[in-house]
């Protein structure tokens, strides 16, 4: 982790829960768990109904509540849509961008930039997933890596990426129950730094907080923690028990 840096834990409550009344449940359940002065940023992205009842649910921010995606656009013919100037006048300031299940449903980098793009106007954090579907021995999945990062930050400027949160997700580690390991995890964050380096410059590239996401659970986020060296997590599945989700919570700040 950098230093200086708080930790950042992300829940991704995905299409859950089914109610109105269980979000409100897992999240007072979630709010009431995390110690007051803890060091570390939580943050839960539950499915957009739910947003504003949550947003009330925690008024001093113990608890943040952050978006699953948006649109790029602003307004206009774009059924389904939310846009940034919406989640914003609800006070909503984080959003994921470019989950895996987003990009397999067909976005593309050109709209994860735009969306990047689109939340730093409206002084949002993107929450940008990247990550490879598979590895292979000799390493081609950096270069996937590079790839998305270097669309993602088209026309980003040095001062604008230090907003950005880098969540990587390797695709395999989704939801499988198979975990990178700490040291692949480490070597990842070292790579990213190394691009972002590449890109903008070493001080810029160091002010990136970078998680990690994939089968985060409470019995494996010490070591992906202490041995990872990245700045936080995101949690799918582990994030919709009150009780993972916090222990993985501290598991950052011991
Ligand atoms: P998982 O999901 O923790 O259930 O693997 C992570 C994610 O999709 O963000």
């Amino acid at each position: 982790m950098k230093n200086n840096s708080t930790p950042l834990i992300v829940g991704n409550w995905k299409l859950n829960p089914e109610t109105s009344a269980a979000a409100k449940t897992l999240f007072v359940d979630v709010r009431k768990k995390l110690k007051k002065d803890a060091p570390v940023q939580v943050v839960v992205a539950p499915p957009f109904p739910f947003i504003a009842d949550l947003m009330r649910l925690s008024p001093a921010g113990r608890l943040l509540v952050a978006a699953q995606t948006m649109s790029a656009e602003r307004s206009g013919a774009f059924t389904g849509e939310v846009s940034a100037g919406m989640l914003t006048s609800f006070g909503v300031r984080h959003v994921i961008v470019g989950h895996s299940e987003r990009r397999a449903l067909g976005e593309t980098d050109g709209d994860v930039n735009r969306k990047v793009l689109a939340a730093l106007a409206h002084k949002m954090t993107p929450i940008v997933c990247i990550g490879e579907t598979e590895r292979d021995e000799r390493g081609t999945f950096f270069n996937v890596i590079e790839t998305q990062l270097r669309a993602l930050s088209e026309g980003v400027t040095a001062k604008q990426i230090s907003q950005v949160v880098i969540a990587y997700e390797p695709i395999w580690a989704i939801g499988t129950g198979r975990t990178a390991t700490a040291e692949d995890v480490q070597e990842m964050q070292l790579f990213i730094v190394t691009v972002l380096t590449k890109i903008y410059d070493r001080l810029a590239a160091k002010r990136v907080r970078i998680i990690y996401g994939g089968s985060v659970k409470p019995d494996n986020a010490q070591i992906l923690h202490s041995g990872g060296g990245m700045d936080g997590f995101l949690v799918g599945g582990a994030s919709l028990v009150a009780e993972d989700f916090i222990s993985i919570v501290r598991s950052v700040t011991q």
